[in-house]
This record gives C-alpha cells, sequence and structure tokens, in this order.
C-alpha cells in the first residue's frame, strides 16, 4: 500500500510579504490531505528565498499573536530543473546531495511576488513536474493588477478606470507631473496599490490630493510599479472557481459578501487577518439573477487570464447595481475559514474534498504546453 501512495510536495512560506499567510494555509491543507492515499513532503522556502525540508512537526499557525515562519536552517533542497535527474535532491548540512525522489505533484501554496506570479510555476514546467493551480501565463497576468485589468477589457469584462506608473515614469519629473494629471482625472478617492502584491500590503485609500506621493511611495516600497485606482462605491463580493473536471468548463461557487464592521476604510491587512472585524456572507444577500450573473462572469475571468485549477475572482456590486471586477487570486487564502474554502463548503464541497480536487486535477493534467 505505501508504495502506492501519491507523492505530494507542499510548498509554502516564500520570499514575498504574505510568506506567514502561506505557513497558516500550508498547515490546514497539510492536516487535511488524506495520508492514506498522499504521501507529503513539506518544502519552507525561507523569506531570503532557501528551499528546506520543513520539519514535519513544524507550528504553522499563528500562536501568541506570532505570525509563523520558515526557518532557512536545515537540509537544503533542490528542484533540478532537468526533467530526467530524478527529483528533488536534499543537501543536508555538511554532507553531500541525495536524491529524495521524484514527486508526483507540487502543491505551491504560495502567496504574491516569487510564488505566485509564474516563476515558481516555470521552475515546475522546465523541471516535467505537475503542480496545482494556474500556469506561467495566468499566473504572472493574474498576480499583476495592471495587466490583468488589460487582459479582462479587452475581452468586453468590466474594470474601473485606472492609471499606471511605471517606475522610470515616477522617477523623470516630466512624466511623473504628467501622471498626476491623469490621476487628477480619476476623481477623489482613488486606491493606491503595488501592482503585484496581495493581502492589502501597501494599499492606501487617498482622499486629499497632498497625499497622493506619500501613498505611491508606501506602494512602491512593494513593487516598483504602481497602479492608482478610482475608488469604486460598492459592496465587495468574491466567488470561487475551479477547473472541470473530466475536461468540463470550470465551476463557479457560491459567492459570498465580504461584510466589514468598525472603523476600517476598506479590507486591509488588519481586517483580513488579525482583528477579526470582517465575516461573510454566504450566500451574500443579493437578486437570484445577480448572482448567476456573478458566477459566469467569475468563470469568464477565470477564463480569459487561461487559468488552471482555482482562482478567486473578487467584484464590487456597485450602490446603483453593476459588477465590476475587482482583480483575481490565482492561490487564494486557503485556511479552512478563508473565504474560498468557505465557499466551496456552501457549494457542497468540504475542505479536504476540496484539496482532494485540485491535486487530482492537477495530476491528470499533460505535461507541456496545454
Ligand atoms: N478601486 C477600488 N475601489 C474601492 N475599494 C477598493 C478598490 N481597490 C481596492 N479596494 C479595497 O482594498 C482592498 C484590497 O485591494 P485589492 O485590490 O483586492 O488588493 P489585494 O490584492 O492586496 O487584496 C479591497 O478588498 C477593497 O476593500
Ligand atoms: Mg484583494
Amino acid at each position: 500500500m505505501p508504495e502506492s501512495k501519491i507523492r505530494v510536495a507542499v510548498v509554502f512560506g516564500g520570499r514575498s510579504s504574505e510568506h506567514a499567510i502561506s505557513c497558516i494555509t500550508a498547515g490546514s491543507v497539510m492536516a487535511a490531505i488524506d495520508r492514506d492515499r498522499y504521501e507529503v513532503i513539506p518544502i519552507g522556502i525561507s523569506p531570503d528565498g532557501r528551499w528546506v525540508l520543513a520539519p514535519a512537526d513544524q507550528q504553522l499557525a499563528v500562536s501568541d499573536g506570532r505570525l509563523p515562519q520558515v526557518s532557512g536552517d536545515g537540509a537544503a533542497l533542490a528542484l533540478p530543473f532537468d526533467p530526467s535527474s530524478g527529483g528533488l535532491l536534499v543537501v543536508p548540512p555538511g554532507e553531500v546531495p541525495q536524491v529524495l525522489g521524484a514527486v508526483d505533484v507540487v502543491l505551491p501554496l504560495l502567496h504574491g511576488p516569487y510564488g505566485e506570479d509564474g516563476t515558481i510555476q516555470g521552475l515546475l514546467e522546465l523541471a516535467g513536474v505537475r503542480y496545482v493551480g494556474a500556469g506561467v501565463l495566468a499566473s504572472a497576468v493574474g498576480m499583476d493588477k495592471a495587466f490583468m485589468k488589460i487582459v479582462w477589457a479587452a475581452q468586453g469584462l468590466p474594470v474601473g478606470p485606472y492609471v499606471i506608473i511605471g517606475d522610470r515614469a515616477w522617477r523623470n519629473e516630466d512624466e511623473r507631473k504628467r501622471k498626476i494629471v491623469e490621476i487628477r482625472e480619476l476623481g477623489l478617492p482613488v486606491f493606491v496599490k503595488p501592482s503585484r502584491a496581495g493581502s492589502s500590503m501597501g494599499i492606501t485609500r487617498v482622499t486629499r490630493e497632498e497625499d497622493l506621493e506619500a501613498a505611491i511611495e508606501t506602494a512602491r516600497a512593494h513593487d516598483p510599479k504602481v497602479i492608482v485606482e478610482a475608488a469604486v462605491n460598492g459592496r465587495e463580493i468574491e466567488c470561487g472557481v475551479l477547473q472541470g473536471l473530466d475536461d468540463g468548463p470550470a465551476e463557479a461557487s457560491m459567492p459570498a459578501e465580504v461584510v466589514m464592521a468598525g472603523a476600517h476604510d476598506f479590507y486591509d491587512f488588519e481586517t483580513k487577518y488579525l482583528d477579526g472585524s470582517s465575516s461573510l456572507a454566504i450566500p451574500p444577500r443579493l437578486p437570484d439573477e445577480v448572482i448567476a450573473e456573478l458566477r459566469r462572469m467569475a468563470v469568464q475571468a477565470f477564463d480569459a487570464l487561461d487559468c488552471e485549477g482555482l482562482g478567486r475572482v473578487d467584484f464590487f456590486y456597485t450602490d446603483d447595481g453593476r459588477l465590476v471586477l475587482n482583480e483575481i487570486n490565482t492561490m487564494p487564502g486557503f485556511t479552512p475559514t478563508s473565504a474560498f474554502p468557505q465557499m466551496w463548503a456552501a457549494t457542497a464541497l468540504p475542505y479536504p474534498d476540496l484539496v482532494d480536487r485540485l491535486l487530482q486535477t492537477a495530476l491528470n493534467r499533460p505535461l507541456g504546453l496545454r
């Protein structure tokens, strides 16, 4: 029996500012994987990018208000990108590398740059290893809020007005002035964001023009590419999407409304993870036909980027009754209390079955160009 187990490498942590969130997700996913069918290899990536074989008993939850983190000590791991080299290499300190063996599927539970953005997906493509979730292009486009909007708009999907500020434009005095003029046309308030980040890191809601430059610098601390968006007045509704089974079309979950209580202006990092001031309403209190339209549009948004595996599509439902796309997350938060698993649980797919479905879809997909 043990010999026929499917070997799953769960990769977590990583170099982005969402390191801790990824660890928390990995803790819950590994607890839900059926060990009678799967053998789990926990692979941590430290904040400075070292791959290590993580201890099986590592604490991957918030404890005493402290966020979990992968330590870069211990046996280093390497994934040789030569598909014939036979799988993962492990390098214990001071010893020669040993082949740890081939893995059947990788579950890259990484959020943000160097994980959710196509980089690790590229490594896995080169190594000829199957993995869960979006491929290189979809991951990269789904990470970059500017390109995501460009691709959606080109396919007729509704996105709000925005201005992109590249690094060179911001450093050049004339171009910077032109960008400020463009931003003025968006009106106030605006949301200033790093183009490639997540968990609301580096995002500021700006209500006065004199605060704009500081907000752009805050975003630039995360990403030299910044996007400034007109604020959309509306409720926030999220919808889970899964790749179809047996070559069928992608499927959308029952959506959820993010309900915020308390003093927060928007769905910021604290509201998301720390102070418990947000909750999910599943199903959202919306007319049935709006829910149906939103689910259709979530699948279109997923397909527009050639996504695979899973995605969470986030919308605004405006005060005047329109749906506007905000963003897609190709590796959404995935603890049992996160929106994505909650929405699927409300769509008759409990957490362990959801994890199993992701692994099965990844195992069934062909290697190479798809
Ligand atoms: N254009 C916008 N209009 C209104 N609220 C916004 C807008 N953009 C972002 N927000 C608020 O900021 C939050 C985080 O923005 P989002 O683009 O989803 O970034 P992240 O990838 O970090 O989650 C949203 O959930 C929403 O509360
Ligand atoms: Mg978001």
